[in-house]
């Protein structure tokens, strides 16, 4: 059983609400529980709920966290789009009263090597259980983190581009990279090999069911908002890969975050190193990938390789 602590930003993307579905439809994962982060966290809070009671699994609890960003140096960027497709006006929806920082600094302690931490949105909050408990780095199982970009050229340089995660709170993510935790990172050169297509929206449609129904009700928004024919799955690879570690090809290395109001703000430096504490996924068997997930979602067979 791998327990679990997602921390979302469920709401700017429909890729958080997939990773939440994922989890909630794989019976080797325990959802300890969901933390949001970044911007309006109680909307993205009502979400989270909201897709648990889809899914049937009123045991998952959600706690809110932090609004800004680390040091409230920056501004808060929000699609505007976040709860389409999901919430309606009427919904009541009530999460747990207490912060999300506090939740996760006592599940972590509690249960020393137990919990994985899977990041999947800007890491304001990771970074704040860091700094009241620097311990955590010691006591978390994992973390495995949706963000950065490091793929390596032949020449061992990294690619000059920010993925979204890291760039809206480029000092947390510095902090939680130079913590000392075992991490997974799994960058944007990477997931942005995991598709969807408005194949697997119909397929998740026509189940009926309301988990897939409310998913595929969000892809095609986001289809209509973002003007494409593919959604991207990058924050279930990171849940993916709690089921099966063979789906991702990884490498040992060493993460500096650029974090000053320079250009290359929010880049991830990759540097080799056998001893560094990040695994950081370098190919991924997409097709598999992809074949888990609807797998899943849809109930029928179960990915080759588990
Ligand atoms: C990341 O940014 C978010 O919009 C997605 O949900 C994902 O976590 C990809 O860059
Ligand atoms: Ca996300």
């Amino acid at each position: 059983m791998v327990r679990i602590i997602l921390d979302t930003d469920i709401g700017s993307d429909v890729d958080d609400a997939m990773a939440l579905a994922l989890a909630m439809r794989s019976p080797e994962i325990q959802i300890e529980g969901v933390t949001t982060v970044y911007g309006n966290v109680d909307l993205r809070a009502k979400m989270a709920r909201k897709m648990a009671q889809y899914g049937k699994r009123d045991d998952v609890r959600v706690y809110a966290g932090l609004n800004r960003t680390l040091l409230g140096n920056r501004e808060i960027w929000m699609a505007g789009h976040e709860g389409d497709g999901l919430l309606t006006e009427d919904d009541k929806l009530a999460y747990e009263d207490r912060h999300a920082v506090d939740f996760i600094i006592e599940t972590v302690m509690g249960q020393p090597g137990e919990i994985t931490l899977v990041a999947i949105g800007p890491l304001t909050n990771i970074a704040a259980c860091l700094i009241r408990e620097p311990r955590i780095a010691q006591n978390v199982k994992e973390i495995v983190i949706m963000g950065g970009v490091t793929r390596l050229g032949d020449n061992g340089m990294h690619m000059r581009v920010v993925e979204h995660n890291i760039v809206c709170d480029p000092e947390a993510a510095s902090l939680v990279f130079n913590s000392g935790a075992p991490i997974v990172m799994v960058g944007l050169d990477v997931t942005l090999k995991v598709t969807i297509t408005e194949e697997e929206r119909r397929r998740l449609l026509d189940t009926g069911d309301p988990l897939n129904m409310a998913l595929a009700r969000m892809i095609g928004k986001w289809f209509e908002f973002a003007k494409e024919e593919i959604s991207y799955m990058h924050d279930p690879l990171t849940i993916a890969l709690l089921l099966d570690r063979t789906l991702v090809r990884t490498e040992k290395m060493n993460i500096r975050v650029e974090y000053d109001h320079r250009p290359q703000t929010g880049q991830t430096i990759a540097t080799l190193d056998p001893s560094g504490t990040v695994d950081v996924c370098l190919g991924v068997d997409h097709a598999r990938a992809v074949g888990l997930l609807m797998d899943r979602l849809i109930g029928g067979r179960v990915g080759s390789a588990l």
